[in-house]
C-alpha cells in the first residue's frame, strides 16, 4: 500500500522506533545551514539537534516566533541568509472550512506556494527544499508538485 505521507527528495525506506527519527533519518549532518519553518511543538527541531549532537547551524521557526512563510525572506532575522535545507513539515493554513472544501483547498495551496516563493530566495544554489505532506485525497488537491514548478522549483523526488 502507497505511505500516507510524502516528503519532496528523500531517500528509500528505512524503519525505526519514533515518528522522529522517521523523519530525521535521512538528514545530513554536514549540512550547514538548515531552516526548519512552521514548526509546531519544534520536536522536530530536537530530534534532528539531537541526531546531529548540535543545533548550531539549525534556525527552528514557528508562526508563533512571528516566522510567516509569506515574509519569511525579509525577516529581520533571516534576511542575507543563506540555507542548504529548507523543511516545511505538514503545512496547514488552519480550519476556516470543512478539509475538502475548495475554497479550504485554495488555502492551502496559496500557503505552500508562499513558502515556495519565499524559500526559493533563501536557498543556496545547490539546495533543498523539503515538505512534507499527506498523500491521500484531499490532501492530493493540493497538487504541490504544480506549486513548486510554478514557482519555478525544480521537482527532485518523493518518498
Ligand atoms: C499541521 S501543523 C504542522 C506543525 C509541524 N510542522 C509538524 O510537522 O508537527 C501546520 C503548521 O503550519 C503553521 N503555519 C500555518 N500558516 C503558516 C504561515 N503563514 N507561516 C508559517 N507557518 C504557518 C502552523 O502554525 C502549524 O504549526
Amino acid at each position: 500500500m502507497a505511505p500516507t505521507r510524502f516528503k519532496f527528495i528523500l531517500s528509500p525506506p528505512f524503519s525505526c522506533d519514533t515518528m522522529e527519527e522517521k523523519f530525521t533519518i535521512n538528514y545530513d549532518s554536514n549540512l550547514d545551514k538548515i531552516l526548519l519553518v512552521g514548526e509546531g511543538d519544534f520536536s522536530f527541531a530536537l530530534s534532528l539537534a539531537r541526531k546531529f549532537g548540535t543545533a548550531k547551524d539549525m534556525v527552528a521557526t514557528s508562526l508563533d516566533s512571528i516566522v510567516d512563510v509569506h515574509t519569511m525572506s525579509v525577516h529581520q532575522g533571516l534576511q542575507w541568509n543563506y540555507f542548504n535545507l529548507i523543511v516545511f513539515n505538514y503545512p496547514h493554513a488552519g480550519f476556516t472550512y470543512r478539509e475538502c472544501d475548495p475554497q479550504q483547498i485554495e488555502l492551502h495551496k496559496k500557503l505552500v506556494r508562499a513558502f515556495f516563493r519565499s524559500a526559493k530566495f533563501m536557498i543556496k544554489r545547490s539546495g533543498l527544499i523539503h515538505v512534507t505532506h499527506k498523500r491521500g485525497y484531499p490532501f492530493s488537491e493540493w497538487k504541490i508538485k504544480e506549486l513548486a514548478l510554478l514557482e519555478g522549483l525544480i521537482f527532485i523526488r518523493e518518498e
